[in-house]
């Protein structure tokens, strides 16, 4: 029998489990990371084992401040500075030029790391008090539904974490937009928590928004997924008629207000599963602001059940 998860709201618990090397599940404003010390290797390694991920997907380190960038990027392209002076801290990644001495484990070996400065009061204290950078992914099993609430962190990885911090719901629901500054003009690579809109207002419209998954090797097609499949709808008319009064069938429809849909969305994907449904029926919001993340993680979500189902 495994034992139960340590769930808590203790800073100085969290301290302890990352300076001997263990993992700890830590709330951000877009979803639940699964951290470790960036510079320890060994509990780097744990991350991939834990989630199951391959190696070569890069993780995310996460710092207390932009004034830390420079102990893990070799410098702040004016694009980059812009960015983070605006929307850190926030949901949003900054590709950089790696410093040599980041742990290749971190960075999949590339020659860019993925830096962030996660707004969420619980973390934001975490960070300050541990000095360093802490590498973390989303706190799910690889493929499957981002963990929104420290019960979903519990629920997915049980004893294989060492303490999850409890900081409540997720504000933003969805992960943070990533954008490469490396090359010019800048590229966002994955739509999330600022919009596509804002970062093009900062930087102007050569901004692109570009084939994500050459140059960041988690951007699967497939992934976010339910066991239920999810089918796409355009309309509430549409969701309606494809549902047909079919029992099985949950219908995810909050395209009213898209903060609380992508506040909502990977849990209400959870229930679905929860309830046992077969088929998620889920109606696409508007391509802008947030929507652009909410449809990202539908789409994913439709065609991780799509491979599954042609097996
Ligand atoms: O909101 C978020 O970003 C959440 C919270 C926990 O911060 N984190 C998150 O991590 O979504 P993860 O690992 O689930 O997704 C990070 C993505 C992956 O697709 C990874 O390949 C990409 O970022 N990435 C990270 N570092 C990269 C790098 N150096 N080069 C290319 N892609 C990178
Ligand atoms: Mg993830």
């Amino acid at each position: 029998m495994p034992r139960g998860t340590q769930v808590g709201t203790s800073i100085d618990d969290a301290l302890v489990v990352l300076r001997r090397g263990g993992l700890v599940g830590i709330p951000t404003e877009t979803v639940y990371g699964l951290a470790a010390d960036a510079r320890n290797e060994q509990a780097v390694r744990r991350i991939f084992a834990t989630k199951g991920r391959p190696a070569d997907h890069p993780l995310i380190v996460h710092i207390a401040d932009a004034a830390l960038v420079g102990q893990w990027a070799c410098d702040l392209p004016p694009a980059a500075a812009i960015l983070a002076g605006a929307c850190w801290p926030g949901p949003l990644t900054l590709l950089l030029r790696r410093r040599p001495d980041v742990l290749d484990a971190v960075t999949g070996g590339r020659d860019t790391v993925g830096v962030r400065v996660p707004a969420h009061p619980l973390t934001g204290e975490l960070l300050a008090r541990f000095g360093g950078g802490l590498a973390a992914p989303s706190a799910n099993l690889f493929g499957q539904v981002s963990p929104t609430t420290a019960a979903h962190v519990a629920h997915d990885l049980g004893d294989l974490v060492d303490y999850v911090l409890d900081g409540g719901a997720c504000p933003i629901g969805v992960e943070s937009t990533i954008v490469d500054c490396t090359t010019a003009p800048p590229q966002i690579l994955r739509p999330g928590g600022i919009s596509v809109e804002q970062i093009v207002a900062l930087l102007g419209e050569g901004t692109a928004t570009s084939a994500g998954a050459a140059r960041a090797p988690g951007m699967l097609p497939a992934h976010y997924a339910p066991r239920a499949k999810v089918v796409l709808a355009e309309s509430g008319v549409e969701a309606a008629e494809l549902a047909g009064g079919g029992h099985h069938v949950l219908i995810v429809d909050r395209t009213g207000d898209l903060v609380e849909y992508a506040r909502e969305l990977y849990s209400d994907l959870r229930r679905a599963d929860e309830l046992g449904v077969s088929t998620i029926i889920a109606v696409l919001p508007p391509a802008a602001g947030l929507g652009h993340a909410i449809r990202d993680r539908l789409a994913k979500a439709a065609a991780a059940g799509a491979a599954i189902n042609d097996r």
